[in-house]
């Protein structure tokens, strides 16, 4: 059920879970310091109980009251890409009324999102939003207000719809508790090099760590992945000879492979507009559970080496059926 924001407000202050648009991805949220209203999102999402939460902010200023003492560097990235698609893992101030989103761990991941009708909500409540990616656990994230209906519309309060997300891939999240190295986490749209650009007169490390699954006790579990199995294939040569095979790849790839009415062709888009194939990813993979067939083939294809590309890998190599 679609509501609106006075009736979203309504609904988290009455300890509700409602989902929310953000620029990256949908999120199911609730009251950050509301114990029940958390563990709701626990059972929602069929989520690993020991999997924390990400927490959204107005501002800055607001995350601030709720953490210890964190590296200088934190402000300039702050400043530099806040409101935007990237997280922070910085350390929490103790005793904390948002540790049952956290599940008890002493850092908190903090996002100040970019999307206007989400920050509306956020200035409008005097908490956090406690808000993990809006799809049942082990699956893609929704990025309409249509495919969070379609997965969890029943089991939610309502559905605040922002429109499609503009990113389309989950935030970066930067491992801020070192204080001359930052570890990415999870790749997205915000990069290594922006952040080397953005801290070029500091003296601090970069790194792109193994994986968020390493880090997070409750995340090393099957991501991402579409209700069809998707097999890699080093090219269209690949194809399997079989009925209605689905052949999923970039337009280049599939441009190639000659016409055939056994075969079905499905587009991520083109390599010359990442960002593009990037923000319709998810939707794709929706449109693919659609067509209710058992599997589907990916033609392998490097993506580069910019931050989205990256991202574009990351989830694809999660999303496969090996
Ligand atoms: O773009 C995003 O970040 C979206 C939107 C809704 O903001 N949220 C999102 O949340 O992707 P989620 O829960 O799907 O992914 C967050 C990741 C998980 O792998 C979780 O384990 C990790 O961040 N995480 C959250 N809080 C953490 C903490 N305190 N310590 C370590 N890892 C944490
Ligand atoms: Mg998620």
């Amino acid at each position: 059920m679609k509501i609106s924001i006075e009736v979203a407000t309504k609904i988290l202050y009455k300890g509700g879970v409602i989902a929310i648009p953000t620029e990256t991805v949908y999120g199911i949220a609730a009251d950050a310091t509301n114990k029940k209203a958390i563990e709701r999102i626990f059972e929602i999402k069929n989520r690993p109980s020991d999997n924390p939460l990400i927490c959204h902010f107005y501002s800055f200023a607001q995350a601030k009251t709720f953490l210890n003492a964190y590296p200088k560097y934190v402000e300039l990235l702050v400043n530099q890409f806040t409101p935007g698609p990237v997280s922070f893992l910085l350390p929490l101030k103790l005793p904390s009324s948002i540790q049952a989103a956290t599940r008890g761990s002493a850092h908190v991941i903090i996002r100040i999102p970019m999307h206007e009708l989400l920050l509306k909500l956020l200035k409008k409540i005097s908490f956090p939003l406690a808000a993990p990616s809006a799809n049942t656990s082990g699956k893609y994230s929704a990025t309409t207000a249509e495919m969070v209906e379609a997965d969890l519309g029943k089991k939610i309060d309502g559905v605040l719809d922002g429109g499609a997300s503009s990113v389309g891939l989950e935030s970066t999240i930067l491992d801020c508790r070192n204080k001359d190295e930052i570890r990415i986490l999870r790749p997205g749209a915000i990069g290594k090099e922006d952040i080397e650009w953005c801290l070029r007169n500091e003296n601090i490390k970069v790194t792109d760590a193994l994986s968020i699954e390493h880090t997070t006790p409750g995340s090393r579990y099957k991501h991402y992945s579409p209700a069809t199995a998707v097999f890699q294939i080093q090219s269209e040569k690949e194809i399997p000879v079989k009925k209605n095979s689905i052949v999923i790849g970039l337009a280049e790839d599939l441009k190639k492979i000659p016409s055939n009415e056994n075969l079905k062709l499905f587009s991520l888009g083109s390599e010359n507009n990442l960002a593009e194939v990037a923000s319709m990813l998810y939707r794709k993979m929706f449109e693919l559970d659609a067509l209710q067939v058992s599997e589907a083939y990916l033609i392998k294809r490097d993506f580069g080496n910019s931050a989205i590309g990256k991202a574009i890998t990351n989830r694809l190599e999660h999303m496969l059926s090996r």
